[in-house]
């Protein structure tokens, strides 16, 4: 089965085709990011524009580099949400009219599992069951994965996601959109021992998170140093922002580790292309013998593949009827 996968929830609109049987023949994708950074973050109407400049370009793309035809395709599988309502509808209506005047089905795939399956994309995947951390801009969650679509959520945050807090404190600290790789950046100049800041929640038994009171105590900081905040100061502060969340991610994923009994990790979503994260969590794994599977870097933020695989994971399970009419899940748990 060949499944093209349509990707358009926020600023990066993807496309990409998978076949069950070959694997991911082909995948392009346009990011927005230097169009929004003028405006410090995405400006949803001019995403939505951009998506459906890109859209069709990339998927005629997407066909030639895999030396497939419209004709070849078996189902198309497009985010549905969550996300910015007119980005959605961009990706939405160009798949579901694609499948229209081909006669094809559809699969509206949520976001986060498309996230959440991208390490299967990778060789040597896992099998199930493992636990999953998905760690994007919007969430920060636990997950026992026992199947395609049998997920159970183990934890979550209570208020700001892990890449919230990344991009909040890059704001803070003058840095650009988007703000993870940033700070990440200006943290490999800095030195540890110069602030303390909050481990939030780190010992609270359970598998949840907050963020929020990081993001406050970095604030805290910078107003202090107001008039001294020069650039070591400020590496010095990116470090100790992200020493305090990957410790909190890490020890919460050995504790779902522990907890369930299970062995294998997956990490997905924009956080996990950390790589303080990823060297954290391979250090911590490998002392207790367990394996961390990561998604390529590219598959960590939003792109059409992780949406080609999910949807076509689906379809394999069960083919739906359509006649094409849709609608968008902006919010969608
Ligand atoms: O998964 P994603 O592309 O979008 C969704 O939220 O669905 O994740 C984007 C988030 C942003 O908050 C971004 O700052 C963060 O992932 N991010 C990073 C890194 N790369 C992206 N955070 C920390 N370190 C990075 N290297
Ligand atoms: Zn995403």
């Amino acid at each position: 089965m060949l499944i093209l996968g349509v990707e358009s929830s926020c600023d990066e609109t993807g496309l990409a085709l998978y076949d069950t049987e070959q694997g991911l023949l082909s995948h392009a994708l346009h990011s927005q990011i230097d169009m929004h950074a003028a405006y410090g973050g995405v400006v949803p109407e001019l995403a939505s524009r951009d998506h459906i400049r890109r859209a069709l370009p990339l998927t005629r793309h997407v066909l030639e580099t895999a030396g497939k035809s419209l004709q070849d395709i078996d189902g198309i599988a497009y985010t549905q949400g969550p996300g910015l309502s007119g980005a959605l509808l961009v990706g939405t209506s160009i798949a579901e009219s694609l499948a229209f005047s081909l006669n094809l089905p559809t699969i509206g795939v949520h976001h986060l599992e498309g996230h959440l399956l991208a390490p299967l994309l990778e060789p040597d995947p896992p099998e199930f069951p493992f636990v999953a951390l998905l760690v994007s801009g919007g969430h920060t969650q636990l997950m026992r994965v026992s199947a395609i679509g049998d997920y159970e959520l183990l934890g979550d945050t209570l208020d700001d996601a892990a890449g919230e807090a990344f991009d909040k404190t890059a704001k803070l600290l003058g840095l650009s959109y988007p703000g993870g790789p940033a700070v990440s950046k200006l943290a490999a100049q800095g030195q540890a021992g110069t602030y303390q800041l909050p481990r939030p929640m780190l010992n609270s038994g359970d598998l949840n998170f907050s963020f929020s009171g990081l993001k406050t105590a970095v604030l805290t900081l910078v107003n202090q140093q107001r008039d001294t905040l020069d650039d070591t100061a400020r590496a010095n502060i990116a470090y100790e922002f992200q020493e305090a969340v990957t410790e909190v991610l890490t020890k919460k994923c050995m504790d779902a580790l522990r907890k369930t009994g299970m062995k294998q990790l997956i990490v997905s979503g924009g956080v996990g292309a950390n790589a303080r994260l990823r060297e954290r969590l391979n250090e911590a794994a490998r002392r207790r013998h367990y394996h961390v599977h990561y998604p390529r870097l590219e598959f960590c933020t939003d792109n059409g593949a992780m949406i080609a695989f999910a949807g076509a994971m689906r379809m394999q399970q069960k083919m739906q009827e359509s006649d094409h009419s849709f609608t968008v899940r902006p919010r969608w748990d």
